[in-house]
């Protein structure tokens, strides 16, 4: 502090100067001025210069319980006091990760048997495939290298998720993707389906263009299927009615594990605790971070089912323990707040609030947007939705990149004091709030998108861009 003081920089100077931010263009940072938040309460963030904001967002999805819940510091701090670390190799292992294992697992489909903890979304994904191959190794089964993934799909950014990443603005200039990994069609009716085919049709197509890009690879080299129950960064596309069974039908025929990443839809968000609940998937994997402790500490699990740990457990006997962890697996104080985290979800119901009013909040969305010019689609469940922008309604026809036109209306959310996010491969607008929101939170929400629309409309049409 006094080092910097000496220094005269400001915090700004030094965030501008030294701090290498994610997804963020430096060209740009150096010039702008960062928003240095300094506290949080139940869903509104308050900057450094006082300004406070609806944080639509919930972060990054992933501050389910939302903000400033002081029983999750406590839980961190009882812990840090009396074990702030200790590894869990070779069998060693601490109280607090042992009871929140136990929990995941009782919570997880009935199939899911053992947690594997990291610290992020990207390496429990990193962990699933790694297992993936292990498995097949282990079974007898070295040619089933190959992992299928969907284009427009998000599953992290480091050098594998980031391969399974189906957006190029992940892969663009980092030599990604890498490895044996394909991607599949994106499963958006909306854009998919041929005109007049039903929903269930248009799963059924995509489920046999599955079933003909593995046989073209042969099913034989074919390890893993991964995907989220609803894309997430990619769009805020919901699948197409039946989707999950057909795939799955696919999966099963061929011998094809299925990787499920929940690190959005898992713990809430949905309305049930988590997306395979609702789309009936049984997973041979899971994936979970974000609301695992509403991010009040990162932690992440790799959730792996009965038939993959009785081959493990089975072989382990032969080859010796498994290669592969990392110091921070299993932290205990991570795990203190994963378990205070679940405690306040549980017994404040905010699974069932999430239902109830994500119902009512993609219903005020479709009610208020789905006829405005600038929107083609609205989609969502629970508390989770996007609104497209298109540049004509009936055609569907997209606005060129170049305009950024869900940024910029992002940009008016936030002149409103509200934090809806723009993704990178639509001009899209994304709500994602907390799951202690309340009702009254929603219809503020929605009154400030929608002056925010508005005005974004209004500025679009001024400047010649759009017609609507
Ligand atoms: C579905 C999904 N999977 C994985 C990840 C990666 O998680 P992390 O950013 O913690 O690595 C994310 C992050 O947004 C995600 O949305």
């Amino acid at each position: 502090m006094a080092d910097n003081t000496a220094r005269n920089l400001s915090l700004e100077d030094m965030d501008r100067q030294h701090f290498m931010h994610p997804s963020t263009s430096l060209h740009d940072h150096v010039k702008g001025t960062p928003r240095i938040i300094e506290s949080a309460k139940g869903i509104t963030i308050t900057d450094s210069t006082g300004r406070t904001f609806i944080d639509g967002f919930g972060g990054l999805y992933c501050v389910n319980i939302g903000y400033g819940r002081t029983e999750i510091a406590e839980a961190i701090y009882e812990q840090a006091k009396k074990l702030a670390y200790y590894h869990v190799y070779a069998s060693h292992s601490n109280e607090p990760a042992i009871r929140l294992a136990d929990r995941v697992i009782r919570l997880a489909p009935p199939n899911m048997a053992r947690v594997y903890f990291g610290l992020s979304g990207s390496d429990a994904n990193e962990t699933n495939v790694k297992l993936a191959w292990y498995y097949n190794n282990l079974r007898g089964q070295p040619k089933r290298t190959k992992i299928i993934s969907r284009w427009r799909g998000y599953h992290g950014s480091t050098v594998l998720a980031g391969s399974l990443t189906g957006l190029p603005v992940f892969h663009n200039y980092f030599n990604l993707p890498v490895g044996p990994v394909l991607h599949v069609a994106t499963p958006h009716y909306y854009y998919g389906a041929e005109p007049g085919m039903s929903e269930l049709d248009y799963s059924k197509k995509l489920a046999a263009d599955l079933e003909a890009t593995i046989l073209k690879e042969g099913p034989e080299t074919v390890a893993a299927f991964i995907g989220e129950p609803i894309m997430g960064t990619g769009g805020i596309i919901v699948p197409p009615e039946g989707y999950w069974g057909e795939i799955q039908k696919v999966l099963k025929k061929y011998d094809i594990l299925l990787i499920v990443d929940e690190v959005i839809c898992g713990f809430g968000r949905l309305g049930e605790m988590f997306g395979c609940n609702v789309y009936d998937i049984e997973p041979d994997l899971m994936t979970v971070a974000k609301g695992l402790t509403s991010a009040y500490q990162p932690l992440s699990g790799a959730i792996v089912s009965d038939k993959i740990c009785a081959v493990i457990q089975e072989k382990s006997a032969e080859i010796g323990a498994m290669g592969h962890g990392y110091t921070y697996s299993g932290h205990p104080c991570a795990a203190a707040a994963g378990l205070a985290n679940l405690d306040i979800l549980e017994k404040e119901g905010m699974v069932g609030n999430a239902k109830k009013l994500g119902a009512y909040m993609n219903a005020e969305l479709k009610k208020n947007f789905a006829d405005h010019p600038l929107v083609g689609e609205v989609r969502g469940l629970g508390l989770l939705a996007g609104i497209e922008f298109v540049a004509d309604k009936k055609t569907k026809q997209r606005f060129e990149p170049k305009h950024k036109i869900g940024i910029r209306v992002s940009g008016e959310c936030l002149a409103e004091g509200l934090i809806a996010r723009a993704m990178p491969n639509a001009d899209l607008l994304a709500f994602s709030p907390p799951l202690c929101i309340t009702k009254s939170e929603v219809d503020e929400i929605i009154a400030r998108t929608k002056r925010a629309i508005d005005k974004a409309a209004g500025a679009f049409r001024k400047e010649g861009i759009w017609q609507g």
